[in-house]
């Protein structure tokens, strides 16, 4: 849920590129997740009050709580949480968990996650990478873009073939699920 809140982020800042990176290490004890954008970026002054829950730039309502909430589930995971962000680049954000710590939230159904990413922003090029002490696993929706030629990225079949391919792929490297 927290990928997608932030990668939500990304997208109403006008990225074209996404890159999610998920990082699981059982000998260092680790869980690292970053995101990173393309985007419209963010001045300093909007970095440091994102991170408060009643700053939002939405006009829809008064609290934005994207960026408060997983920085609280990784501080309460013993872990961090930084954004870097430059006005007119784009922004990264990440957060660390202790995989051990009582309070580390589940990773959560990663597949699908990035599967909804990928049906709601068809023209969004996202890369990821998951990696884990046994390998790596990645993908680019440029890449498979680019061989579907006129085929939309969103068509079911294609979005169910991504979804194997991956399912696959974070087997190999035993990622927990
Ligand atoms: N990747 C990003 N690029 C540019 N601005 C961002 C980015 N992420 C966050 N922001 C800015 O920080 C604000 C706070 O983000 P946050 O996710 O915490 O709340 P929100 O998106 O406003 O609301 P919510 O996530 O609860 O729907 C956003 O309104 C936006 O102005
Ligand atoms: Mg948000």
């Amino acid at each position: 849920m927290h990928i997608l809140d932030i990668a939500d982020n990304s997208t109403r800042a006008g990225a074209t590129h996404i890159r999610i990176i998920v990082n699981e290490s059982k000998m260092r004890d680790t869980l690292a997740v970053t995101i990173a954008d393309n985007g419209s970026g963010m001045d300093e002054e909007t970095k440091m009050k994102a991170r408060d829950p009643f700053f939002t730039t939405k006009t829809v309502r008064k609290i934005g709580l994207g960026i408060p909430l997983i920085e609280q589930a990784a501080k309460a995971a013993g872990g961090e949480f930084s954004i870097e962000s430059e006005k007119g680049k784009g922004t990264c954000v990440t957060a660390t968990f202790k995989l051990s710590h009582i309070d580390r939230q589940p990773l959560g159904r990663l597949v699908e996650t990035i599967i909804t990413l990928i049906a709601g922003n068809p023209t969004v090029d996202f890369s990821y990478s998951c990696e884990s002490d046994t390998g790596k696993y990645e993908l680019n929706t440029q890449e498979v873009r680019e061989a579907l030629e006129d085929v939309p990225i969103n068509n079911p079949e294609v979005l169910s073939f991504i979804k194997k391919s991956m399912q696959e792929g974070l087997r190999e490297i035993k990622m927990d699920l």
